[in-house]
This record gives C-alpha cells, structure tokens and sequence, in this order.
C-alpha cells in the first residue's frame, strides 16, 4: 500500500513486521551459534569495512570459529550506491553463499537488504525495486543485521535507501525502498560494538534516531501503535546522546542510544517519514553527505515548519526531552521542544547549516570524494537558486514526503530548504 494511499479518509493502517532481536552487552557472541541454528552454512558479510576497529575481524573470526564459511564484501560506501548492492550481488552468486550477514550502521544494512532482493530475482538491478513492495518473490535469503552505530533502526525496519547512480548526472536520485521481504531475519544491537564509533559520527547518528522518533509523532499517518515508542525514543535520545558523545566508553550512554535507535524505527516502521528524512536524502544524493548530519541539520527547521499543525504532539515532545512544561501553553511547550533541540545540536558539536559543511567538517565526510561523477565538482554545498531549487524538487519526490505532518508543495518547502543552507537556528527560536 502506498503511504498516500493510508492518508485517504477512513484509511486502513498498516502495521510492518519486524524482526528477533538479541539487544545487550555480549549479544554478538551469540551471532555464531544463531546463525548456525538459522542454516547459515556460507555466508556473505556485507560492511564498510570498520576499518580502525576490530570489530569486523573479531566477528569473522567468531562466525569461522563455529563452522561457517564466511565471504567478506567491505566496500559498502557511506549512502549505499547500487554498485555496492550489485558488487555483492556477483560476489554473493560467485561464491554459491546461502546467507547475508551486514555489519555496520544503514549503509551496510540497506546495500545488504538491497543484495537480498536482488538475488531473490536472478540479480536483476537493486533500482527496479524502489517504491513500496515492488519484490515479486518474498523469498529472498537469510540475514542477521548486526549493528555498530546507534541511527539508523534499519536492522529492524522494512526500508533501505539506495542512491542510484545511473540516472542523469544532473540530477542524481537517492530513493527509499519499503519492502516487507526486506525485512532482517534477527537483529542484533550489542552497545560493546558501539565504542569505537568516533564522536561526531555518534551526534550525527543520534539526529537520525531523533528525526525517526518525531517524524512519526506528528505524521499524519497518525499511527496510534507508533506513538508510545516515539515519545520513548525521543526521551532516552534526550537523555542518553550527550553521554554516548562524550563519554563514549561509557556503557549507559551506548546501551540507551542503542536501545533508542531500535525503538525509533519501531515507531516509524509503520508510523512513516516526514521532510527530515527527505531533506536529507535530497543533500545526501547531491552531495553525498551523512544521513544523520543531514537530519541534524534539517530536524529544527522541519519542527518549527510542521508546529502549526500539531502544536499538542509537540509539547508531548517536549515533555520527553525534559523540558518542565507545567502551565505552558502547547504552543509555548511546542517552541521549548524546538529549542530543546536546537541545545541539543550545539552540545553535540553539530554543524547547523548545509553551506558550512566543508570537507573536513567530519569523519565519514566523502563530500567531493566520490567515485561517480555526480560529486566530482563538489567540494562544497553550492547553496544557491539553481542549488534550493533541485533539492526541493527532490524532496518533493520523496516517499517519506507524503507522511510529513503538513502538506507539501514547492512554495511551502523552498524556504524550509533554502533555511537549511543559509539560515540562523536562532532565527527559529522566539
Ligand atoms: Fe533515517
């Protein structure tokens, strides 16, 4: 069913599985004996790689230590592109492998998701499935999904998110996929894998839980089984993301993003998207940019455009961030959840507008890097009319655009997009 479809009068809601789960300290070791009782017997690994940790060595090790024969694809870039998904595709048939395990944050999970389709169809292209439910054959192969970050939630959704690199060089797309065969067969959050995520990478990630636990609270999807699990997710990010940041050997912080990222995408599995999500897809696709940052960057502007709508939803969020909102109004409670967002990306180091994003604003940065020609003439986000024109174009393209709590058109989300890049998120604040 199309997300536009749910939002007709009397609309059927829909509700998307999701999978076991091992959550905890430790819960990584039991991958080897899981995957055994699953009938892995020769499996593809799918990461970036991790390279600067051992956590990758340390599982193939353990995956090999209980009998599996193990196959390593650890190309996967940063926004997944299709050659990724199809490189493992070859290698996956190549090597007759009966399984799938990803590790990593989204990027790896969603190439992984990607390569499971495709081989379900005698490896037709990754990009003949985007939209929603577009696999003919649900029977696709086994996969555990191991996460290394706290953002993401895809080791438990039904969406992935690929940039398609062979469209028009003009106008490179990044588009989501929603597809229940897609779904992991288990996931596994151990918030030990978690410490060597770098400290910028984890404020950004932790804007991704933010933006997939209150987009769905205020969608106008309006998913009554999503709504305790937002506000849930909203509140241990508010509480658990500066610690996880700054204290990043401290297992508090790690446990309650990990536990926050996969209660958020519990929330927005069936619950959907808002212009977060798509704002941030569109710079992704442009220029290659991290998901999280994107979202962080985006996540205020989005809230102060959507308030009018759902004031009440955000004083509930507000509340879940810790703001104290006895005897405020909902609309004076709405804008203390706005600036609680805004502290929130200040205490994290966060960059606050697109056009300040430079090369080395951060670890993961592949701005200007890419091997596709849409980034070589990149190396900083442009920003201008031509610029504000085709990402809002893009957005309004988006499969997360529909759900968004207010409706879309060019005219509405231009300045949004245009505040993103060259706007003062003190503007925002009254
Ligand atoms: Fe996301």
């Amino acid at each position: 069913m199309q997300v536009d479809e749910l939002l007709k009068p009397f609309p059927i809601k829909e509700f998307h599985p999701f999978p076991r789960a091992m959550m905890g300290p430790g819960a990584w070791e039991l991958v080897g004996p899981e995957a055994k009782k699953l009938g892995f017997q020769r499996v593809l690994v799918m990461t970036s790689g991790l390279r600067g940790s051992e956590t990758v060595p340390k599982l193939v090790g353990s995956l090999r230590y209980h009998g599996l024969d193990v196959v390593v694809y650890d190309q996967v870039e940063s926004n997944p592109k299709d050659y990724n998904t199809m490189d493992a595709v070859a290698l996956y048939q190549e090597n007759e492998c009966d399984s799938f395990i990803s590790i990593g944050g989204g990027s790896s999970h969603d190439a992984c998701k990607g390569a499971r389709v495709s081989v379900a169809h005698d490896g037709r292209s990754v990009n003949e499935f985007e939209g929603f439910n577009k696999s003919e054959n649900p029977k696709n192969p086994p996969h555990i999904a191991i996460s290394t970050t706290a953002g993401t939630g895809s080791e438990t959704s039904w969406a992935y998110v690929i940039t398609d690199t062979t469209t028009d060089p003009d106008n490179p797309h990044k588009y989501v996929a929603f597809d229940d065969a897609c779904v992991p067969t288990l996931a596994v959050d151990d918030p030990t894998l978690y410490y060597d995520c770098p400290v910028d990478y984890t404020a950004q990630c932790g804007f991704d839980v933010l933006a997939h636990a209150s987009e769905p609270y205020v969608s106008r999807l309006n998913f009554e089984t999503s709504l305790g699990n937002a506000l849930h997710a909203i509140k241990l990010t508010a509480k658990h993301l500066r610690q996880a940041t700054w204290n990043p050997q401290e297992l508090k912080g790690r446990e309650g993003m990990m536990y926050a990222q996969y209660i958020a995408a519990q929330a927005f599995n069936s619950g959907g998207l808002g212009i977060i999500h798509s704002i941030s897809h569109a710079i992704s696709a442009f220029y290659d940019i991290h998901h999280g940052l994107n979202n962080a960057i985006a996540l205020p502007r989005v809230w102060a455009f959507n308030m009018p709508v759902a004031y009440k939803r955000f004083a509930d969020i507000a509340g879940a961030m810790g703001v104290d909102t006895h005897g405020m109004t909902d609309v004076q409670a709405a804008d203390a959840a706005l600036a609680a967002s805004v502290r929130l990306i200040r205490d994290v180091g966060i960059t606050e507008r697109f056009i300040d994003v430079k090369q080395d604003t951060y670890s993961k940065n592949r701005l200007g890097k890419g091997p596709t020609q849409f980034y070589a003439n990149s190396p900083t986000v442009v920003g201008d009319k031509d610029d504000i024109d085709r990402i809002t174009n893009h957005v309004l393209g988006d499969a997360c655009t529909p759900g968004n709590a207010k409706e879309c058109t060019f005219e509405t989300v231009r300045p949004v997009v245009e505040h993103c890049m060259h706007g003062d998120m003190d503007d925002l604040l009254s």
